[in-house]
């Protein structure tokens, strides 16, 4: 990689890979949830992680580039933990537990790859993919968020007694 697009252009390749791992990991975590809260709020994570991904074929798109020919390492692994976690023998609102802070450590791994994404947008002058990245970005805040009320409202405490 030679420059700051080059590397502009392997971070999007990752976030696409790691997004397409997500819409099939989400209908997983989705039919392991207990609670109808949490399934909810992984199906409707499904459908925006859907539009996460159209958007990024849209930037590669207008780019010039392929989405496709990376594979995001860090997502394999998210995903691994959550399906080893699922093997567990596990008391059902424990699972939910732990499902939510499965689904918020991609969360974070994903807020911090938009975050990059959106600065390097910027700095390439690309202000119109800046704006789209940002979009997901703030759904994946939002997402995250939803999981955090959930952990506290009521499944934490659950899952203490
Ligand atoms: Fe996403």
């Amino acid at each position: 990689m030679k420059n700051l697009k080059d590397l502009f252009e392997h971070q999007l390749k990752d976030l696409y890979s790691a997004e397409t791992q997500l819409v099939d990991a989400l209908p997983k975590l989705q039919k392991n949830a207990n609670d109808d809260k949490l399934k909810k709020a992984f199906e409707k994570h499904l459908k925006e992680t859907e539009g996460h991904v159209k958007r990024l074929e849209e930037i590669c798109d207008k780019l010039g580039i392929k989405p496709t020919g990376e594979t995001c390492k860090a997502m394999q692994g998210l995903v691994k933990e959550a399906e080893s976690f699922l093997k567990e023998d596990t008391e059902k609102d424990v699972q939910d537990a732990g499902l939510i802070a499965e689904a918020q450590r991609v969360e974070h791994y994903e807020i911090s790859g938009y975050g990059t994404a959106v600065r390097y947008a910027k700095e390439l002058g690309h202000d119109d993919i800046a704006a789209k990245l940002q979009k997901t970005l703030d759904e994946e805040y939002k997402a995250d968020n939803l999981l955090t009320d959930m952990a506290e409202d009521r499944l934490n405490r659950k899952a203490k007694s």
